[in-house]
């Protein structure tokens, strides 16, 4: 070979070996190529090795060249061993290692919510039963003793599909179709959507969830709601802390009262959670009024009741530290995926 033809031939080598290099799929086949093109039974380190027996001028080029190729190589070997890290690659199928879980889903916090207060309910003998959404004047107003022009109408501003049909405002219709078709005693539970026209904030929403619960007997009295609703209280939110009743107003229910907790965050003393009052209200609760009683067709001589209906999303806020309702419609998973 004369000179020239084996510098052609060294570069070549180099351009062989440094595409090998760079296309080598692991560590594995690195290391073969590496072997391969710099080893010591390798054709360029023959060559470097026959330099002394070259003339002088010849020597410098060939060596020269030689050593720049082998340079070269290297260069691409370190470059591409970044790249395909240091194990082989059949590792991501080492039959050992632990397997990858898929991503499964699970109950949104309403639902979750929802099912945590069946359960409490459930086991003070409750049963669950569900009414429409789209209801009549009738069960969402004046059955439940807010005729025509009465002023608490005002407070649920609601929305109207026909003068007489309309989404329910509260699940409290419900008490009275479950009395139209069921002779007492009745102990039931009732959770469903609500819709409100309402502008839309971190605590309203047009769409929400309530539970209701009717119970109603021979002799039910007062101490009966608030020990039920005490009981429940207790269960949701901790033994510990303190429950009150404080009178309110609700068009079917007399006497009616509202229920607090004592505030979780900061035990009474005052703090952001609960408006610095100390206490926190979960839900609207009274004795059935009379006058709901005749339009079932129940005698108030003969039966009474306790009503009660709360926000579920309210009480899922409450429970988990929710700050904005809206969360629970957006179905950010990164939310979700909390609960
Ligand atoms: N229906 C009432 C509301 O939506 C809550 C309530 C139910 C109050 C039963 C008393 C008794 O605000």
């Amino acid at each position: 070979m004369t000179v020239d033809q084996v510098l052609e031939r060294i570069r070549a080598i180099r351009d062989e070996a440094v595409t090998e290099a760079s296309g080598a799929a692991d560590a594995d086949a690195l290391e073969q190529v590496k072997v391969r093109f710099l080893g010591r039974k390798s054709e360029l380190i023959a060559v470097l090795r026959g330099l002394r027996d070259l003339d002088p001028a010849a020597r410098g080029r060939v060596g020269q060249e030689g050593n720049a190729a082998k340079t070269a190589i290297q260069d691409a070997l370190t470059a591409r061993a970044d790249a395909v890290g240091s194990g082989p690659a059949e590792a991501a199928e080492d039959p050992t290692l632990p397997g990858v879980r898929p991503p499964v889903g699970h109950a949104h916090l309403i639902s979750s919510t929802l099912d945590r207060l069946l359960d409490v309910f459930h086991g003070m003998g409750f049963s669950v039963a569900r009414g429409p959404d789209v209801e009549d004047d009738y069960h969402n107003f004046e059955a439940l003793n807010m005729p025509e022009d009465h002023p608490a109408r005002d407070a649920q501003d609601t929305f109207f599909f026909s003068d007489r049909t309309l989404l329910r405002t509260h699940t409290s219709p419900v008490q009275i179709r479950v009395m139209e078709t069921t002779p007492p005693p009745i102990r039931m539970v009732f959770p469903g959507r609500v819709y409100r026209r309402e502008t839309p904030d971190a605590t309203h929403s047009s769409e929400f969830h309530q539970l209701e619960i009717l119970y109603v007997d021979r002799g039910v009295t007062m101490r009966d709601l608030k020990g039920a609703l005490t009981y429940f209280a207790h269960q949701l939110f901790g033994d510990d802390l303190p429950v009150r009743f404080r009178p309110s107003y609700f068009p079917f229910v007399e006497p009616g009262a509202e229920v607090d907790i004592g505030c979780f965050g900061c035990r009474g003393t005052g703090c952001r959670i609960c408006g610095q009052s100390g206490w926190i209200e979960i839900l609207g609760s009274g004795m059935v009024h009379p006058s709901v009683f005749r339009h079932v067709g129940y005698d108030p001589e003969e039966v009474t009741g306790y009503a009660a209906g709360m926000g579920i999303e309210r009480i899922a806020m409450l429970r988990h530290g929710v700050p904005d309702i809206r969360l629970f419609y957006e179905n950010d998973v990164r939310f979700l995926t909390q609960f």
